[in-house]
Formats: structure tokens, C-alpha cells, sequence
């Protein structure tokens, strides 16, 4: 897809790189000649994730972090660039997120989704951004946000809110630390089924079938196809993007076009057969 060790400039940071979709941009950047490092709160699964990637032949290295604790995660900016000297990427990718009535949720539910989403995004963006200034070193942030951030959504609304916060600071920051030569976009997935996310939003196989018809390209995205625009997005093929928010959800969010509903009415080949009747029986008239 891109030419071997293009990413060798590169000393990127993944939150939540332990699992699922920060795992697979981890590899993938790695795979490219990135130095990675990974940070989350479970050692163990740290340590399983990069043996995987230094078994795939990546430099990588894992910080114990949890992004909810700004003391901590400055000192793990600290210590990554201490150790490499030219820290220059930062992935937030660290989530949480469960299916719940509003209603029912405590404000240490709707606390926990925001301070692990809003608060730890701000926390390590804040303490990269001000050593990347200090540094005079250019720098991009890579926010991984979801395709309900503008329209919000039922049963996960501390994750709507917390999302739209992530969009709202980067989009904030892109215009601010521009002159900065720090660039900030973002990517919304669609469905991509990951361990962490399905157990908590797709427990039940029969909603997970009614859900594969809403996307109009009738399947899951694969990990390889975000790692793909991550990549893209970090690397310097996208030197003059910043600010911009790149969907990737096989169609899912133009669920909503009016006539949508007719893709499901019958297969397509009877379909077309009604729309030629309709046409000569309306020439006819
Ligand atoms: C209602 C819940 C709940 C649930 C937890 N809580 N799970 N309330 N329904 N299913 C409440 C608890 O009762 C508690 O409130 C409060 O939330 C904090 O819970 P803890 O378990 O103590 O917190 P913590 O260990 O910090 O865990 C945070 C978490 C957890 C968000 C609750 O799910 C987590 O760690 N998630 C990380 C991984 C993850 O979520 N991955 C999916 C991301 S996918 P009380 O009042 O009882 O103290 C994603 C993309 C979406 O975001 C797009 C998909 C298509």
C-alpha cells in the first residue's frame, strides 16, 4: 500500500494501544518503520501487544498510563521523548464506552466515559502540544472520534458528548497551533468489530444482523483499512490537512437519504424491473 519504511521520521504515540483498534495502528505503523510506543492501564496486555509487533519485526515500546491522570500521562511524554528525542505523533485512540438508558445512568457512569474520552484526550494532547512547541519540532495528532459526534446517539449519549468534545478540540486546535506547525484531524469509524467495543454495544447476535443492514456496503470495515488512513492522516502524504474529520463506515451514516428504504424493498434486479414499468406506464399517460 505505501512504500516500505516511509514512517521511519516517525515516533508515534497510541493511547489504549494494548487491543483492538490501537493495536492494529500500532502494527501498522509500525510495519512501516515507526518508532511506536503504546500506553494503556493493563500491563499484561501491554506486554502481549508488543511482543506481537516486535515479532512482526516493529520497534515498540508500552508505558502503564492511564490517560484519566494528567501527572501521569506528562511524565510518560516526558519519558518517551527522553528515550527517543523525537517524539512527533500522538494517536489518541483510548475509549470507553457501554449501551445504557440515559436515564439510568449514575454520574459516575456519565463521569468515567467523559474523563476517559474528553478529559484523558485533553491530557495528553495539552502535555504533546506544549512539548512539540517547546521543541519548535512540527507534529501531528490523530483524534479517533465516532460518526455519532454530530448527530449524537441513543444509549451511548456520554460517549456522543464526550466524542463531540474531541471534534469540537481538534478542530479548535488545528486553527490555534497551525502556526505551530502542529496538524490535528480526526477519523470516524463506522463498524469495526473489535473485542473491547462489541462485548459492550453488540451484545446479542440478532442485533448485530439488524445492524449489518443499515451499512450499504452489506459488511464490517476490516482493522487494515483504518490502520490505512491512519497512516495516511500521520504521515506527510497529508502535510497540508489539518482540521479535518475523514469518515470511514462503508456509507452507514447516509442511513438517513429518504428513499434509502427501497435498497431493502426487494432484490435489486426486481427492483429495476418496477422502475422500467413505472417509466413506460408513465410515457403512457
Ligand atoms: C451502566 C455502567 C456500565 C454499564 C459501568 N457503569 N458499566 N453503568 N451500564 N454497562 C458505571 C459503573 O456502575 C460506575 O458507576 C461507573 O460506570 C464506572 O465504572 P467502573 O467499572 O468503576 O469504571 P472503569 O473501571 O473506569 O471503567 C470505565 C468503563 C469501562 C467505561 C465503564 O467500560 C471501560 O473501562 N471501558 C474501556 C474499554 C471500552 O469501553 N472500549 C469500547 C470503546 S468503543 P457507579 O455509580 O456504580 O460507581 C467506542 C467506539 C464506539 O467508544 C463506536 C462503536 C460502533
Amino acid at each position: 500500500m505505501y512504500k516500505p519504511g516511509f514512517l521511519t521520521d516517525k515516533t508515534v504515540l497510541v493511547t489504549g494501544g494494548g487491543s483492538g483498534l490501537g493495536l492494529a495502528m500500532a502494527m501498522s505503523f509500525a510495519e512501516y518503520g515507526a518508532q511506536v510506543y503504546i500506553c494503556g492501564r493493563t500491563e499484561s496486555k501491554l506486554q502481549k501487544a508488543v511482543i506481537e509487533i516486535k515479532e512482526s519485526g516493529g520497534k515498540c515500546g508500552y508505558k502503564v498510563c492511564d490517560v484519566k491522570d494528567y501527572e501521569a500521562v506528562g511524565q510518560m511524554i516526558r519519558e518517551i521523548e527522553n528515550e527517543t528525542g523525537s517524539l512527533n505523533v500522538l494517536v489518541n485512540n483510548a475509549a470507553g464506552n457501554f449501551l445504557s438508558a440515559s436515564e439510568d445512568l449514575s454520574p459516575n457512569a456519565f463521569k468515567s466515559v467523559v474523563d476517559i474520552v474528553l478529559h484523558g484526550t485533553f491530557n495528553c494532547t495539552q502535555h504533546f502540544g506544549k512539548l512539540m512547541i517547546e521543541k519548535d519540532r512540527a507534529a501531528t495528532v490523530l483524534n479517533i472520534v465516532t460518526t455519532y459526534t454530530e448527530t449524537g446517539s441513543a444509549f451511548v449519549m456520554p460517549s456522543a458528548c464526550a466524542k463531540a468534545g474531541v471534534y469540537a478540540m481538534t478542530n479548535s486546535l488545528a486553527y490555534e497551533w497551525a502556526e505551530y506547525n502542529i496538524r490535528l484531524n480526526s477519523i470516524a469509524p463506522g463498524p469495526f468489530p473489535t473485542e473491547g467495543a462489541w462485548t459492550r454495544l453488540m451484545p446479542d447476535p440478532e442485533m448485530e444482523k439488524g445492524y449489518k443492514k443499515l451499512i450499504p456496503m452489506g459488511r464490517y470495515g476490516e482493522h487494515e483499512e483504518l490502520a490505512n488512513l491512519a497512516i495516511f492522516l500521520i504521515s506527510d502524504l497529508s502535510s497540508y490537512i489539518t482540521g479535518e474529520c475523514v469518515t470511514i463506515d462503508g456509507g452507514e451514516r447516509l442511513k438517513s437519504g429518504q428513499f434509502n428504504f427501497v435498497t431493502q424493498a426487494a432484490p435489486r434486479p426486481m427492483l429495476k424491473q418496477f422502475f422500467s414499468m413505472m417509466k413506460s406506464s408513465g410515457k403512457k399517460s
